[in-house]
Formats: structure tokens, C-alpha cells, sequence
């Protein structure tokens, strides 16, 4: 079964709606539907009464932090961006989600297109800019028809446009669409794919905050972490601290995949347990099988054994045991998988979207997924174990971006839990779940 935040039903029933708040509830295509449910109110608020800094320390106080994946604190990147000097600034909302098994963004923005602009245009006024841009994976086509038509709307009523309730405040937002590069959700990569390079990252520092879209001072903010703006301004920054956990407050949209009863994307606040989210949102491991293990936070996050299920999943925890939250994709597998071959699969995913500019991203995913090849074919050696450690060493200290340095944690984390099963394909020389697959068959 496919759940979707666009139908309440039963197995919603323990959800909490921050980001998704409107979500079903209004017709995203018809600006008067979100203004009935007090949208673009916040952004009226913030022109006419509060100046810039009292909202950074709203946001820094509320604990807010990027939703992207690093969980940077947002309140911080928005007085950087306040605070740095330059020519123009601008707001980027980075829309490129790429990670595999993720799609919180797409339905945020399908489902509530005004509370991406109406964030965007709080932003633009606190850090000083007065252009802001979506950039937005081009395979998102519902979403950016949406959005085209929601820019529109608020330009006729005067939401968006030239001096926005009469306070003297212009903010006009473009639409650029990827064109299905992973590493273009790098901010860098992306900042460089607006300007009409090619994309690839660049070294930080300096980060966006203080030289970004053609040299100046830009806010590079993920979609979900915008949509928690307006609530936050709204209900205030005690409120939002309250939820989740001390330092990780607020709610996380978690995109629910794999073998699972209810496959589709939910909305719980941060540190709910991922037994909680498995057995209560996803109904259980389909067709009565056994849970086998958990890959939190896509393909670069870490693959999570049965004696974690009882895990908080926030940032924090998980960076404890050496895994990340990401953007919080959640595919779960049951005992019918081989870890061999699915870390094989994200490696070939890896070396495909590695765009090439550093040695260690560009070798190392396809070392990476040739050892991992040779492992699953019953052809490895246990030097293949140390190969892919050191491996996994030298990359994450040393490739230019996240997704060179991060492409390592499914092999630490499996050959952390998930050892025994490498030792089948090399010393027994079998696949005990039968699944490896030979990935370059047609
Ligand atoms: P990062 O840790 O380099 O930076 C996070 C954010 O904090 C950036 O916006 C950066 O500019 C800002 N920042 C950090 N230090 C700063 C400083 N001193 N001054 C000003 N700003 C500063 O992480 P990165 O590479 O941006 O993101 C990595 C994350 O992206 C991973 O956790 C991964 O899970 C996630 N990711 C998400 C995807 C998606 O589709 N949403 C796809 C791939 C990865």
C-alpha cells in the first residue's frame, strides 16, 4: 500500500504535521485555499513588525536545522547571509532531491507550493536579498507546473513582486531545473549549475553564506527546512524547541520504502524510534517476513541491524553510531536481501553519479563496486575486506564533497553488522539469501 500525505487515513493517525500541514487539506493550485488557512499571514508579519535579526533569533532558538541532511543550524546560516557584505544576496531553495528513496521534498512541493515562496520571501527580507531561486530536480515536472502556477498567483495578488504589503520590499523567484545529476544537490555544484557551469562542487571554504551565487553572499536552504518558517514565526520558538528531542527539535518527513506493509512519506517528530516508524506507520515487514536491516538516510547514510531498531532517529543518534539521518530516506529490507548485493547496487549508483573532478570519488566508488562485483560473484579474497577499509578510509578523509566522503558509510556500517555475510561469499563461497544479481546482465 502507498501512503501519501495528500489522504489522511488510519495510518496517520499518530502523525505530526509541521511541514506537511496543508498537505490534502488544500487545492495547491489555488492561492485563496492556502490563504484560508492564514498563508502569506507570517510573511505579512514579518514585513510590517519584526526586524530581520528578531527572526534569526526566532529560528536560532527554535533549534531548527537543515533538513537536507548535515543538519547545520539554520538560525546561524541565516545571520551569516544577514551579516555578510556584497553587492546583491540571494536565497536558493535547493529543491534537487536526489538521494535515492527520497521524495519528502516532491510532495511538499506538490502538495503546498505558497509555503516554499511564502519562506522564501521571509528569508530574502531577514538576509537582505531580493531574488530568490528553486532549483528544482527536472524530473519534478507536477511540482514545477505547480510552483510556476503558485509564482503567479502570488505576483497577481501582490505577495510576490514589488514592495510586498506596501513595505518597500521587492522579492521575485525563478525556477532553474536540474537536469538529473546527483551531485548537483551539492550546494557548490548547484550554485554552479545556476551560473550555466558545469556542475561540479568546489572546494568550502567559503561556504554560500559568504560567497555564493556569482561571488555573493547566498542562502542555500533545503525545502523542507523552509516549510517549518512560517510555523515557527507563528506559533513561536518555545513551541517548535518542545517537540522532538533537546537538540534536535522540530518534526522529520521520513520517505518510507521497501518491504514494508505501507511504503510513502510520513511526518514524526525527530527521535521517534525506528521500530515505532517501521511497526506503526509502515504496518510491519510485509508478507510476514523477517526484518533484515534498515538504510537510514539513503544511500550515503547507514545500514541499521535489528539490535538498533530501538533507535531514536534524529541527528545526533544516529551520528553516535556512525550513521546519518540524511534526508531521511528509510528503506527497509527483510531477510530475503543480501547485504552483499545491495551495497553493490548503491556503489553502482555512486560510481555512475560521481561527477569525476577528485580522484578519490571518481577510483574509489568504482574500486568500491568492483571489489564488492568479485565479493558477490564468489570471487573475493578476505584482503578484499581491508581493501574496502582503507578504501572507505581514504575517501572519507579525503574526496572534495559529501558524496565522495559519505559514499563509504554503507561499507563501514555492513562490515560492522553485517560481516557474516561477506564471509559467506568468500570463504563458503554462497550467497545464503540467493539474491546476488549479476548487475551488468542487460
Ligand atoms: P556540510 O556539512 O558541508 O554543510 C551543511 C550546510 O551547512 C551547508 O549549507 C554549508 O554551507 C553549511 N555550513 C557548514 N559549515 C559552515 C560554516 N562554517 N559557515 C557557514 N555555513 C556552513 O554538508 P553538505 O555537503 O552540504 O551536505 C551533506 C548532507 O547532504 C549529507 O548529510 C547527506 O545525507 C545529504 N544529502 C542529501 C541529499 C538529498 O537528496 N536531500 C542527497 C545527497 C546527500
Amino acid at each position: 500500500k502507498i501512503i501519501t500525505p495528500y489522504a489522511r487515513d488510519e495510518v496517520f493517525a499518530d502523525e505530526m504535521r509541521i511541514v506537511l500541514r496543508n498537505c490534502g487539506l488544500i487545492d495547491p493550485e489555488n492561492i485563496k485555499d492556502y490563504i484560508a488557512r492564514d498563508g502569506y499571514k507570517e510573511l505579512g508579519t514579518v514585513l510590517t513588525e519584526l526586524e530581520p535579526m528578531k527572526i534569526i533569533e526566532m529560528i536560532d532558538e527554535s533549534g531548527l536545522r537543515g533538513r537536507g541532511g548535515a543538519g547545520f543550524r539554520t538560525g546561524l546560516k541565516w545571520k551569516f547571509t544577514n551579516q555578510a557584505e556584497g553587492k546583491e544576496k540571494y536565497v536558493i531553495a535547493n529543491a534537487d532531491e536526489g538521494e535515492p528513496g527520497t521524495s519528502k521534498d516532491r510532495l511538499i512541493m506538490e502538495g503546498d507550493p505558497h509555503t516554499l515562496l511564502e519562506s522564501m520571501a521571509i528569508a530574502g527580507y531577514v538576509i537582505g536579498a531580493n531574488t530568490g531561486y528553486i532549483y528544482i530536480r527536472g524530473e519534478y515536472q507536477l511540482a514545477v507546473s505547480r510552483l510556476e502556477t503558485a509564482i503567479q498567483q502570488a505576483e497577481n495578488l501582490g505577495l510576490l513582486g514589488d514592495n510586498i504589503f506596501d513595505s518597500g520590499f521587492d522579492f521575485e523567484i525563478k525556477i532553474r531545473e536540474g537536469a538529473g545529476a546527483y551531485v548537483c544537490g551539492e550546494e557548490t555544484a548547484l550554485i554552479k549549475s545556476i551560473e550555466g557551469e558545469r556542475g561540479e562542487p568546489q572546494v568550502k571554504p567559503p561556504y554560500p553564506p559568504n560567497e555564493g551565487l556569482w561571488g555573493q553572499p547566498t542562502l542555500v536552504n533545503n525545502v523542507e527546512t523552509l516549510a517549518n518558517i512560517p510555523v515557527i514565526i507563528k506559533k513561536g520558538a518555545e513551541w517548535f524547541s518542545n517537540i522532538g528531542t533537546e537538540t534536535c527539535p522540530g518534526t522529520k518527513v521520513f520517505t518510507l520504502s521497501g518491504d514494508v506493509e505501507n511504503e510513502g512519506v510520513i511526518e514524526v517528530p525527530m527521535g521517534t524510534p525506528l521500530r515505532e516508524i517501521i511497526e506503526d506507520f509502515g504496518g510491519g515487514i510485509a508478507d510476514d517476513r523477517e526484518f533484515k536491516m534498515a538504510q537510514s538516510g539513503g544511500t550515503s547514510g547507514g545500514c541499521m541491524p535489528k539490535t538498533l531498531l530501538d533507535t531514536p532517529m534524529d541527528y545526533d543518534s544516529l551520528a553516535e553510531i556512525g550513521m546519518t539521518l540524511g534526508s531521511g530516506a528509510l528503506l527497509i529490507m527483510d531477510e530475503t536481501h543480501c547485504i552483499v548485493d545491495m551495497v553493490k547496487c548503491f556503489m553502482r549508483f555512486f560510481k555512475h553519479e560521481s561527477c569525476g573532478k577528485c580522484v578519490p570519488c571518481r577510483e574509489g566508488n568504482t574500486r568500491f563496486y568492483n571489489i564488492l562485483d568479485k565479493i558477490s560473484q564468489g570471487e573475493g579474497a578476505l584482503e578484499d575486506l581491508d581493501r574496502l577499509k582503507d578504501l572507505a578510509d581514504t575517501m572519507s578523509k579525503t574526496a572534495l564533497c559529501g558524496l565522495g566522503q559519505t559514499a563509504p558509510t554503507p561499507i563501514y556500517t555492513t562490515l560492522r553488522y553485517f560481516k557474516d555475510e561477506y564471509l559467506n561469499h568468500i570463504e563458503d563461497k554462497v550467497c545464503t539469501t540467493g539474491s546476488c544479481r549479476d548487475l551488468t546482465a542487460p
